[in-house]
């Protein structure tokens, strides 16, 4: 059975450098999982516990939940917006968050990688956002990490699966996610 990687990247923009990466992780899983790009986080509203009820959830929320639940791993694709995560995903990190306790993140794997223009590629939004997944009930794998600078110009010509540093270094990311999912099985 295929383990499912399920991606969420915190640009909306159709042109997003993150996106590429995310699309680059899709094409690059190994033999085994699969990198799933989850599409709708533009439309999930902001989190408010007012309609986080049972026949209240916004359907965009709930489909969120959903697809959560159905996979084994997460691997988040941050930019950096003014030293921290975008709001679209830390959004979604609140509504997969709840029920307090029972959330969508079970306990399982959670990446984080992204690129940013800045010349740390965007760690400080990566950090947070690693802060923020572990407080929400995800484990954390602390010790993968890309960030990559410069996005704007590295990606400007290049697609982020041509580049031969960043293909093998995001290779790498999700085989070691990969891994990390079997471990938890097999705990
Ligand atoms: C609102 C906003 C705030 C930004 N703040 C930062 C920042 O704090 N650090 C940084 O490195 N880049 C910052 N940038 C530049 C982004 O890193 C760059 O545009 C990046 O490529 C966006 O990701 P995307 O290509 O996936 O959309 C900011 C961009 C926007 C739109």
């Amino acid at each position: 059975m295929s383990v499912r990687i399920l991606a969420l990247v915190g640009s909306l923009r159709a042109g997003s450098h993150n996106r590429q990466l995310a699309e680059a992780a899709v094409k690059l899983a190994p033999e085994g999982a699969e990198v799933v790009l989850y599409e709708g986080l533009a439309d999930v509203p902001f989190y408010n516990e007012d309609i986080d009820v049972e026949g209240g959830v916004p359907a965009a929320a709930a489909a969120l939940r959903e697809a959560a639940r159905g996979a084994d791993a997460f691997l988040f694709f941050s930019p950096e917006y003014n030293g921290t995560i975008p709001a679209v995903l830390k959004n979604a990190i609140d509504w997969l968050s709840r029920p307090y306790g029972a959330g969508a993140f079970g306990g399982k794997p959670v990446a984080v990688v992204g690129t940013a223009f800045g010349q740390y590629g965007g760690v400080w939004a990566q950090d947070d956002t690693r802060k923020a997944v572990g407080i929400a009930g995800g484990k954390v794998i602390e010790d993968i990490k890309l960030s990559i600078p410069g996005s704007v110009t590295r990606f400007a010509e290049t697609h982020p699966v041509d580049d031969a540093e960043v293909a093998a270094q995001l290779t790498e990311v999700v085989a070691r996610l990969h891994g990390n999912v079997g471990e938890a099985a097999a705990a």
